[in-house]
């Protein structure tokens, strides 16, 4: 790995950045700041080695600084730094909705760019909604969430999002015909679960509740991550999300599945529909999609429902949406380069295979100091810790700290910490995961 770009935080000014979710006065006072990456492993501005539990934010899925990925996006760079994709186009973005729509499971086969996951969750609530007025349902315009759904930072997104936090200081302004599904989560039925916990599959006749309350006509869309991981990694119960699309299908209400995490080998499938064998409407995808070196977002959907959408226009714009850097050219490289070595190497295929060490591996954390729960799915674990009496989330926030020092970037979300290593992981890496963290958990107060 080379040398850190800045000898070490001294030389910086941390004032003038205003940093996103982030404790911005604490950061700066003990900032934790990367300089470099390789592999499963970032560096930070003192050299010191810190191995990447999390695929950076998620996204990281074939590990980091790839060569392939690197000089497809020097390439781009240096050949077609920008082209305007409205009324215009360039021959990588034509190709990477191939290739994402090749990947996308059935029909599933048109893609929408945008440059980050929240664009993409609101880009296909328009979709959703420009859909049912093609097809003669304008009324169909309310969506239906979850609690404790993440879906981005749009007004969109955290509209049909559920995390309180993320909404409480924007209530008066969300998108007002909104219902939210309960979460799936209750450790009473479900801890310690291995894989797709068995009780919760009738939480989802909670949208039959909705429908009948709020009249199926006037629903456009329900949007759900198949598995929630940003609220701390929520497997979903068996028969859970079948259910959903059931009674999607019955009441002609478009199923999104928000892939954003779940999508490009994250459960050792392309995504997570083809884990769980639901098929949605649509997916939302980003992070993977370019293994987080190029921000980019995109929306897959059926085949029907951009058919409906284009033709319903006679003639020129069939979908007033889009962004400047949808589909830019550095994105597209980096996409493209990116699906390759998925394929190439075979990461999906060498997540499922490594998913059975993994749970073994992250349950052996049992019985560990504050440990209340541990579960997983594919090349993810949530660890859920019991929190401080009247201070929830300060267990896990000392637990991010502490592994940083230690060694190891892991996520929390409040009291919960989210692993998800690079697909590329090692079995002694993962052995090494859950040492340093172990260790982490028994020097917490
Ligand atoms: C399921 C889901 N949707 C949307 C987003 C938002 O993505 P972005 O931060 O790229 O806007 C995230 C981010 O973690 C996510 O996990």
């Amino acid at each position: 790995m080379p040398p850190p770009p800045t000898a070490s935080a001294g030389e910086l000014s941390l004032e003038e950045l205003w940093m996103p979710f982030t404790a911005n006065r604490a950061f700066k006072k003990a900032p934790r700041l990367l300089a470099t990456a390789s592999g499963m492993h970032y560096r930070d501005v003192d050299g010191r080695l810190v191995l990447d539990g999390t695929s950076g934010l998620w996204c990281v899925n074939a590990g980091h600084c790839r060569p392939a990925i690197v000089e497809a996006i020097q390439r781009s760079a240096a050949t077609l730094d920008f082209a305007p994709g409205f009324q215009m186009g360039h021959p990588s973005s034509f190709a990477l909705a191939r290739a994402v729509a090749e990947l996308a499971p059935g029909d599933l086969d048109h893609v929408f760019f945008a440059n980050s996951g929240s664009e993409a969750v609101d880009s296909a609530l328009k979709i959703a909604l420009a859909y049912h007025q093609a097809r003669g349902e304008p009324e169909r315009v309310r969506f239906v969430g979850r609690l404790r759904g993440y879906h981005g930072v749009g007004f969109g997104g955290i509209s049909v999002g559920g995390i309180e936090s993320n909404r409480k200081a924007f209530a008066a302004q969300l998108l007002p015909q909104v219902d939210h599904l309960p979460h799936t989560h209750d450790l009473a039925h479900n801890a310690f679960s291995r894989g797709q916990p068995a009780w919760g599959a009738h939480l989802a006749d909670a949208l039959e509740e909705i429908v009948a309350r709020r009249g199926a006509r006037t629903i456009a869309a329900v949007v759900v991550e198949p598995m929630a991981g940003s609220t701390g990694v929520l497997v979903p119960p068996k028969g859970y999300l079948e259910r959903l699309r059931a009674i999607c299908d019955a009441h002609g209400i478009l199923l999104v599945f928000d892939e954003v995490i779940t999508g490009f080998g994250r459960l050792g499938t392309p995504f997570g529909a083809d884990y769980f064998h639901v098929q949605p409407d649509m997916l939302t995808v980003a992070k993977g999609i370019t293994n987080g070196a190029v921000p980019m977002g995109a929306v897959v959907v059926r085949r029907s429902i951009y058919q409906s959408v284009v033709d319903a226009t006679e003639s020129g714009i069939e979908f007033f949406h889009g962004y400047t850097y949808s589909g830019h050219p550095l994105a597209c490289a980096a996409g493209l380069a990116t699906i390759e070595l998925y394929r190439r190497e075979g990461l999906f295929q060498r997540a499922a295979e490594l998913a059975p060490v993994w749970e073994d591996a992250v349950h052996s954390l049992k019985g560990v100091p504050h440990v209340i729960d541990v579960r997983n799915v594919g090349l993810v674990s949530g660890i859920e810790l019991e929190p401080r009496s009247g201070k929830v989330g300060a267990r896990g926030y000392d637990a991010l700290v502490e592994a940083f020092r230690s060694g190891l970037l892991i996520r929390v979300t409040g009291d919960i910490i989210a692993l998800s290593p690079p697909l590329i992981i090692e079995r002694r890496e993962i052995e090494q995961i859950v040492d340093l963290l172990g260790g982490v958990l028994r020097r917490l107060a």
